[in-house]
């Protein structure tokens, strides 16, 4: 099979990431989005948001001409295969709007109609378990030379150009055979060397994705909740418990990370669309609404800390390190940064951030109502608490000798990625962390 040329619609950081790897793999590439101020950016060799190995594949393609940029996207006539990757957000009742997804696809049906040259078009946005079969083929049946795959995609921000490189499992869903077996053709090409495949039809395919998503979001709250039990108990610690049972291979050691609950453009996204779809059965999203209430619950825990430690008042200053919803991205997506400076604003505090990436970004909600700090030691000079909000690397190299310049030596590490011992001269708190703990 001779490498077959590529459509990728919608820019956002799966689209774009998608792209620039299929670029970098030698496959000629179209990178399609209706925002023409992204493209120019792109053009230029600079994508609009954070993430590691991402400029330099962009560039990189944009040298060896194997990209290329477009808002027209008739251009796809010319592509055997076509990604599409446009956003399916949250509505207000939870359910995932599909505007985006239907005008792609009301165009692509204009543009495909009459051609003889075979297509493939591969869902890559996450969409409600039986859209694909209801809504996207339909439309489509008329036109012989066009193939339907349901392809859902892994990646984690911060980690999108290795996932890419390195899947645990490629998901292909198709309701015909030829179809699957044509995109698998096209993933031996890009990989060359083994990797695991599942074919499936599109419904299976859609809900794997919401059920690894529901799944993951289900073990943080999960964690989460015997977190706030251990606060309660002289001595101990959930990052002991999380490390014991992670040591059982029916449970495993990752996502165990307690926290101030979990963020992002796609877990809760997807347990908010996933707890909308399951209503409609008998009862069976019971467990989906408790991770949600969990994970809403979370970020009161820091204000229920602070206010025992009666850091809770007009007349004090709280440093926030960390605002990005996790390291390594700028994206404030449902972070719980933004929820909890809102609610110190209530309580009248005077806020300083420090964040190595998200600062323009928070600026754009908070404007000047906060103070923002390129310098962590800056940012804590005078502050009678410091909240770590964020699992930045440079947070976890801190020593007790970075934070001597507050006025009060309060710390709450909300992301666990502190040595409490390290910190025994200090008021240290920490989530899951009893509150009389006595460290050699
Ligand atoms: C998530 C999934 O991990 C990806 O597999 C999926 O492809 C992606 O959603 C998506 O649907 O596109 P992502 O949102 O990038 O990826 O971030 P995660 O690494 O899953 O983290 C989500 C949130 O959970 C973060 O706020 C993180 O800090 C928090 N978290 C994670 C914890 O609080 N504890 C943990 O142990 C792990």
């Amino acid at each position: 099979m001779k490498k077959p040329t590529i459509a990728v619609i919608g820019l956002g950081f799966v689209g774009l990431s998608l792209a620039v790897v299929n670029a970098k793999k030698g496959f000629n590439t179209l990178a399609i989005d209706v925002n023409k101020k992204k493209l120019k950016s792109y053009k230029d060799g600079e994508p609009d948001f954070y993430e590691p190995l991402l400029k330099k594949y962009l560039r990189d393609s944009i040298k060896t001409n194997k990209i290329q940029f477009t808002d027209k996207i008739n251009k796809v006539s010319n592509s055997d295969i076509i990604f599409i990757t446009v956003g399916t957000p949250s509505s207000k009742n939870g359910k995932i709007n599909l505007n985006y997804l239907n005008n792609v696809i009301n165009k692509l049906i204009k543009i495909l109609k009459g051609k003889k040259q075979k297509r493939l078009i591969v869902i890559k946005s996450t969409v409600i378990p039986t859209t694909t079969s209801k809504f996207v083929s339909k439309p489509f049946r008329s036109l012989k030379n066009v193939g339907i795959v349901v392809n859902p995609e892994f990646l984690r921000e911060g980690n999108a150009i290795k996932d890419l490189l390195n899947p645990h499992l490629i998901v292909i869903g198709a309701n015909q055979k030829e179809h699957g077996e044509k995109l698998e053709k096209y993933y031996r090409i890009f990989y060359k060397k083994k990797f695991e495949i599942l074919q499936t039809d599109f419904t299976t395919a859609e809900l794997i994705k919401y059920t690894n998503n529901a799944f993951l979001a289900t073990k943080i709250s999960f964690i989460n909740s015997i977190a706030n039990l251990c606060q309660n108990l002289p001595n101990v610690d959930v990052e002991t418990i999380a490390k014991a049972i992670g040591k059982d291979d029916r449970i495993g050691p990752l996502f165990l990370k307690a926290g101030p609950g979990f963020g992002g453009s796609c877990l809760p996204k997807d347990l908010n669309a996933l707890i909308s779809f399951s209503s409609k059965f008998d009862n069976v999203n019971t467990l989906f609404k408790a991770v949600k209430d969990v994970n809403e619950a979370q970020p009161l825990r820091i204000i229920s800390i602070m206010k025992k430690m009666g850091l809770l008042s007009a007349k004090k200053t709280v440093s926030i390190l960390g605002l990005s919803f996790k390291k390594d991205t700028n994206d404030l997506r449902e972070a719980i940064s933004v929820k909890l400076v809102r609610q110190l604003m209530r309580s009248g505090l005077k806020i300083k951030v420090h964040d190595p990436m998200a600062i323009p970004n928070f600026k754009n909600i908070f404007g000047y109502k906060i103070s923002y700090f390129n310098d962590i030691s800056k940012c804590l000079t005078g502050s009678h608490c410091c909240i770590i909000l964020t699992d930045w690397d440079e947070y976890k190299r801190l020593k007790p000798k970075d934070f001597t310049k507050m006025k009060d030596h309060n710390i709450i590490d909300a992301r666990r990625v502190l040595n409490p011992s390290n910190f025994s001269k200090f008021n240290f708190k920490a989530i899951g962390l009893g509150s009389e703990v006595v460290r050699t």
